[in-house]
C-alpha cells in the first residue's frame, strides 16, 4: 500500500495516479446550492482603515483556538475590503440578530459608503466600528492571514470580547435568513 504523504497544498493524497481531484470540476452554482444547506450564523467585521471605516458581511466567521485566543473568517481575495483591513491591523466581528437585517444587506452590498446610514462607536482596543444593538462583539488583533483558493483566512488574536443584547441569532440558510428555534 503507498504512504500517505502530505503535499505543500496540504491535500493528502497517496499517489499522483490516485489523486482523484486532479482535473475534478465542480460546478459552481452547484457548489453553492448544496453547500447552502449548511447553516451560518451572521456577523459583520469592521476595522478603521486609514480612508474609513469598512464593514463586510461574514458568515464564515470562526472561533479557532481558546489558548491563545484566535478567532477566524474567511474573505475573498477580491473583496474591496481586504487591503483596508490589512492596513488596519486589527478587526472587531459584530454577531448580528434578526433585527440587524438592514445593516447586513448593506454591509453585503459594494457601495461606496456603507456607514452612510448607520450609527456606530468606537470598539475599546482596536477603535473598530461596533454598531448598536447587536448580539456581541469579539475585538482582535490581526494575528495571521492565510490565502487559501480564492479566499484568504484572516486570523484574530482576541484582545477584548463582550454580549451586548444577547439575544437570538440571525441565521442565513439556503440563501434566506432565519434564526434559531430548539428542537431539544
Ligand atoms: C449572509 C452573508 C454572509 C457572507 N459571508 C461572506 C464570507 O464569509 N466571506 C466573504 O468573502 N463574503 C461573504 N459575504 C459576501 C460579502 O459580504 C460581499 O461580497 C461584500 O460585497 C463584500 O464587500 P467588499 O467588496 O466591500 O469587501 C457574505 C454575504 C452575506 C449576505
Amino acid at each position: 500500500m503507498p504512504v500517505a504523504r502530505l503535499t505543500t497544498s496540504l491535500n493528502v493524497v497517496t499517489d499522483p495516479a490516485d489523486d482523484q481531484t486532479e482535473g475534478t470540476t465542480i460546478d459552481p452554482s452547484e457548489y453553492r446550492r448544496v453547500l447552502g444547506h449548511m447553516p451560518t450564523g451572521v456577523t459583520v467585521v469592521t476595522a478603521t482603515a486609514p480612508n474609513g471605516p469598512i464593514g463586510v458581511a461574514i458568515g464564515s466567521f470562526v472561533s479557532i483556538s481558546l489558548a491563545p485566543p484566535l478567532v477566524g473568517f474567511f474573505l475573498g481575495n477580491q473583496s474591496g475590503s481586504g487591503i483596508g483591513l490589512r492596513e488596519a491591523g486589527s478587526f472587531c466581528v459584530n454577531i448580528l440578530g434578526p433585527a440587524q437585517l438592514d445593516l447586513c444587506a448593506d454591509m453585503a452590498s459594494r457601495a461606496d459608503d456603507k456607514f452612510a446610514r448607520w450609527e456606530w462607536s468606537s470598539s475599546s482596543a482596536t477603535g473598530s466600528p461596533v454598531f448598536p444593538g447587536i448580539n456581541a462583539y469579539v475585538d482582535c488583533e490581526l494575528h495571521d492571514i492565510v490565502s487559501i483558493g480564492d479566499h484568504d483566512l484572516f486570523v484574530g488574536r482576541v484582545l477584548d470580547l463582550n454580549t451586548i443584547a444577547g439575544g437570538e441569532p440571525m441565521v442565513f440558510h439556503t440563501g434566506r435568513y432565519g434564526s434559531f428555534g430548539a428542537v431539544g
